[in-house]
């Protein structure tokens, strides 16, 4: 297989976990609402093959309708994955609340994506609209419940900084910095003039009530590279199927209850405790990560894995996969060891059902097919920890690589769900902020996860800057390490926000 060499590197990742659930879904929703606009005829998502699909619209209906989830009031975003076109989030803080307050609900609001709307062309906006706060967007709107009973979202991103193994704020965009940013909106459509104009109109609508901080333009791939992140390796293929949404798991495919992402609902450890408008609302943890591109593909072309019938290129190949854990297409090494299988790869029933256990290979030792410390093993061990699998270790990402291709500057974006992590004897909450943290933390950047010695994530693990030994990159010699001297993925920071249910825009926010 040919690895691309892309001249870029920087990567923006953004990670959120939304959570909430309506026990009984309101009859109807007695905010305003914009009425269905002259529509589009081409849908603002992505839909790569090997991507489960979206639930059709009748099939969400009659899953949420069982499950009690209120599709109509939950921002569009939480719950579609990495599927956007194109994408801007635009960072601001408030500067008046008392004229703030009026024209979030009725400015903002109206304009607001739910995910009913997103699942048909038909009534797609022609740019979606979402919005998110941080805690001290929050304290500005005098909103100060406690959302959770950790204070990570509360304390921001920047506080949590050394947690994340990040080496200081040096790498960190100067306006993450702090707690300035009160929240967020993201726009998406599947045209930057789309996406220029909503913004244009609500800037216009808002007026000084806030300030732009900070924006940043993501897009996916062109072409053949939709859904690939930058490294060249398709993306959003293993997301949790979730109880009330998705309709037709693949399998392999993670099922978690609706509270696993949305608070107050089934399955929201925290559900006692949260306020009553939180419900059906989500935290979003936005990360920009920069990538460092063409230093990943020389490190690859300078290490081939020597292995009898490979080339170098197929060797370096071969190493690529194995720290990622999949191939460019998408194919996991676990079912396809030592070439890539497009076929394989493409195929949404086949592309995900796998646990890293064979008959021919003893679990706990084996990694013959798939190195312990590969990224997709690190953040999801299936059946390492045992079977069946923990639904608490999932998380849903949105991600989605950002920076125009010509100038080859990419980002990610993520949105992860709440977890709760007690099997793993931490007594970490169940909090998106609390997940993320978690699988950065207490799995990527752990050399001693799931094994002593197996070194950490080579693609996000990151310890302050400091070089990295990797375990089982070589599957002829499952003893020997490598080292990086090189982080490949560097934070440049982020915020933690709350995406709240339109109902909780319309009242208690707004109020
Ligand atoms: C620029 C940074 C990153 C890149 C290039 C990257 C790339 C990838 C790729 C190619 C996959 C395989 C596709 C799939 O299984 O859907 C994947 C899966 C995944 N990534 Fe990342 N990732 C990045 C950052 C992160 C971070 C920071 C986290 C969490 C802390 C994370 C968590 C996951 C999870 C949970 C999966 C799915 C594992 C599974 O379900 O089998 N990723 N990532
Ligand atoms: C927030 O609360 C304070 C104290 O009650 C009040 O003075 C202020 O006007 C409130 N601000 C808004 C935006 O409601
Ligand atoms: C998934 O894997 C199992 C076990 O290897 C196999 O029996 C089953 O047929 C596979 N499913 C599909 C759709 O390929
Ligand atoms: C490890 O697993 C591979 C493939 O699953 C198998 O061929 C090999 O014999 C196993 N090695 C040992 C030492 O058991």
């Amino acid at each position: 297989m040919k690895l691309r060499f892309n001249n870029v590197v920087p990567t923006v990742v953004l990670f959120a976990s939304l959570a909430s659930a309506l026990a009984s879904p309101p009859a109807s929703l007695k905010h305003k609402r914009a009425p269905v606009q002259p529509r589009r005829v081409n849908s603002l998502l992505i839909n790569p093959d090997a991507q489960p699909d979206l639930p059709t619209l009748k099939a969400a209906t009659a899953a949420a309708s069982t499950a009690g989830l209120n599709l109509d009031d939950i921002q569009g975003d939480i719950l579609i994955g990495m599927k956007k076109k194109e994408q801007l989030f635009y960072f601001f803080s408030i500067t008046d609340a008392a004229a703030f307050k009026p024209l979030l609900a009725d400015d903002i609001l109206p304009l607001i994506t739910t995910t009913t709307q997103l699942l048909s062309v038909s009534t797609q906006p022609i740019t979606a609209v979402n919005i998110a706060f941080s805690q001290t967007g929050l304290n500005a709107l005098n909103v100060t419940d406690a959302l959770s009973t950790d204070t990570v979202f509360s304390n921001g991103q920047f506080a949590d900084l050394a947690n994340l193994g990040d080496p200081g704020s040096t790498n960190w965009v100067p306006e993450f910095t702090g707690t300035g940013i009160h929240g967020v909106i993201l726009f998406a459509s599947d045209t930057q003039d789309n996406i220029d104009n909503a913004v244009a109109s609500l800037e216009a609508a808002l007026g000084d009530s806030i300030t732009k901080v900070y924006s940043l333009s993501a897009a996916a791939r062109p072409d053949d590279q939709a859904g690939h992140e930058h490294f060249g390796f398709l993306d959003g293929i293993s997301n949790p199927a979730v109880t009330g949404f998705t309709s037709n798991a693949m399998p392999g495919q993670a099922p978690v209850a609706a509270g696993t992402i949305l608070l107050g609902e089934t399955g929201d450890a925290q559900v006692s405790t949260r306020p009553a408008w939180a419900k059906d609302g989500s935290f979003l943890v936005f990360r920009q990560l920069k990538q460092l591109v063409p230093e990943f593909h020389q490190f690859l072309t300078n290490n081939p894995i020597v292995e009898s019938g490979l080339t170098a290129e197929q060797g370096s190949a071969l190493l690529g996969a194995r720290m990622v854990g999949r191939w460019p297409s998408g194919a996991p090494i676990d079912l396809a060891p030592l070439f890539d299988d497009p076929e394989l790869g493409a195929d949404p029933t086949r592309n995900n059902n796998f646990t890293f256990q064979h008959p021919d290979a003893t679990l706990a030792t084996n990694q013959t097919r798939c190195p312990f410390s590969a990224h997709i093993r690190k953040t999801r061990p299936r059946a390492d920890l045992g079977t069946p699998e923990e639904s608490a270790h999932h998380i849903m990402r949105a991600g989605i690589p950002y920076g125009p291709e010509a100038l080859t500057i990419y980002s990610c974006l993520w949105h992860h769900l709440d977890r709760t992590w007690s099997r793993f004897r931490f007594a970490y909450q169940s909090s998106i902020a609390n997940g993320f943290r978690f699988l950065q933390k207490t799995w990527a950047n752990n050399a001693g996860f799931v094994h002593a010695g197996v070194g950490v994530d080579p693609i996000i693990g990151a310890l302050a800057g400091a070089q990295r030994v990797i375990g089982g990159l070589d599957p002829t010699d499952s003893t020997k390490t490598t080292t990086l001297t090189t982080d490949f993925v560097v934070s440049r920071g982020g915020e933690y926000f709350f995406s709240p249910s339109l109902s909780a825009i319309a009242s208690k926010l707004s109020v």
